[in-house]
């Protein structure tokens, strides 16, 4: 490994490796980028205060989310396609986690599947949740994740629909690649991922094809979730939802406090603002901006936790300040994987685990569950 000193160095070894659809696809944001771009600006808005003379041995970042320890307050987020982005992709990524001590989330629309990632980890993971027109292979996604012993269910509640990301369309995505001229060009390029992919058998949605009825190509996520994810989610689904699983659940894709206030009065065990990445509703705030809101209506009452532009350790501490009991990282940790496989996402968490430490030493603190909002001008 070249000597890797933040995420940028891993993207850049990402940009490289990946076919070029994949890591578009994780980059993208909607439309014209807006909320994407806002969600990294106001994060270098939001200044630290620099203390000093205080003694700053046995610091610790360590903390709890939904009761769970954590080597610190940061989760791999859910991603599409993960698997696509490095062959066995969920399978490494969900092994650094572990090997972290930070809880790895299995998306719904994952390469490798709920089976294929419990039977390759010994610690419990999360598993989320969108759900279909067919109940049954809802449900059934919700049975599947119980029998696999997840200890948290991530039920999304910002994409009934999809939003539009241009690339994603001029690109063709689909998993596999669909073998037109473009693609076999690029993938001449990518002979690690070549490789590495015909060392594999996990090369589509495995969550889906086998299990949901009538689904013969389930290739394109586009097509596919236009026609199969339900557009009437809503909050009476959230209640057959928790029933059924019994355990923690989370909700994901608060922005408002009004919805904030629905979340806590459902009994979800935690929530988090965000605005996917800036993939979804472009021209909405930045999830950090609308994140003070939110902890002031129910921060006493439920855990409100924050995704959607975090890239370093600072991010995660100004997350912390601001009110956020814990945060997700997705592209952060995908360029891990991308340049390297699991040692890339152990690097990765590395990487922000000491940027965190450090920043919070600089702010004069030693205590990362004491972190509060005086640490920021
Ligand atoms: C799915 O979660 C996506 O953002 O594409």
């Amino acid at each position: 490994m070249t000597v890797i000193t933040c995420i940028e160095d891993l993207r850049e070894i990402a940009r490289k490796r990946v076919p070029r659809m994949f890591l578009d696809y994780v980059e993208s944001g909607s439309w014209t980028q807006s909320t994407l771009h806002a969600n990294r600006d106001d994060f270098g808005h939001l200044l630290f205060r620099q203390r000093v003379a205080v003694n700053l041995e046995g610091r610790s970042i360590r903390s709890r989310m939904i009761g769970e320890d954590v080597a610190m307050p940061v989760a791999l987020a859910p991603i599409g396609l993960c698997g696509m982005v490095h062959p066995d992709g969920e399978i490494l990524a969900a092994r650094a986690a572990e090997k972290h001590g930070v809880p790895f989330t299995l998306s719904t629309m994952s390469i490798c599947s709920i089976e294929d990632v419990a039977a390759n980890t010994t610690k419990p993971f999360w598993f989320q949740l969108y759900v279909m027109r067919d109940r049954e292979f809802a449900s059934g996604l919700i049975d599947r994740a119980k029998a696999a012993k997840c200890s948290a269910l991530v039920l999304t509640l910002d994409l009934q629909i999809l939003g539009q990301r241009h690339l994603d369309l001029k690109n063709g995505l689909t998993a596999p690649p669909k073998p037109t001229l473009r693609n076999i060009v690029n993938l001449l390029g990518k002979p690690r991922w070549m490789l590495g992919m015909a060392g594999t058998t996990r090369r589509t949605f495995r969550n889906i094809v086998g299990h949901a009825k009538g689904v013969d190509d389930p290739s394109s996520l586009f097509a596919w979730t236009a026609e199969q994810f339900d557009p009437r989610l809503n909050w009476d689904d959230v209640e057959w939802i928790k029933k059924r699983w019994g355990g923690k659940l989370i909700l994901k894709g608060i922005m408002e406090p009004e919805d904030a206030r629905r979340a806590r009065d459902s009994g979800a065990d935690a929530l988090i603002v965000s605005n996917h990445g800036g993939r979804q509703l472009d021209g909405a705030p930045s999830s950090i901006r609308a994140l003070p809101a939110i902890v002031e209506a129910v921060g006493s009452d439920i855990e409100v936790w924050v995704d959607s532009g975090i890239r370093s350790g600072q991010d995660v501490l100004r997350a912390v300040a601001l009110g956020a009991k814990g945060t997700m990282i997705g592209r952060a940790y995908v360029y891990g994987l991308g340049a390297y496989g699991q040692p890339g996402v152990e690097k990765a968490l590395e990487v922000i685990a000491r940027e965190l430490d450090l920043t919070m030493a600089f702010c004069g603190r030693t205590d990362i569950d004491k972190v509060g909002r005086d640490i920021l001008l």
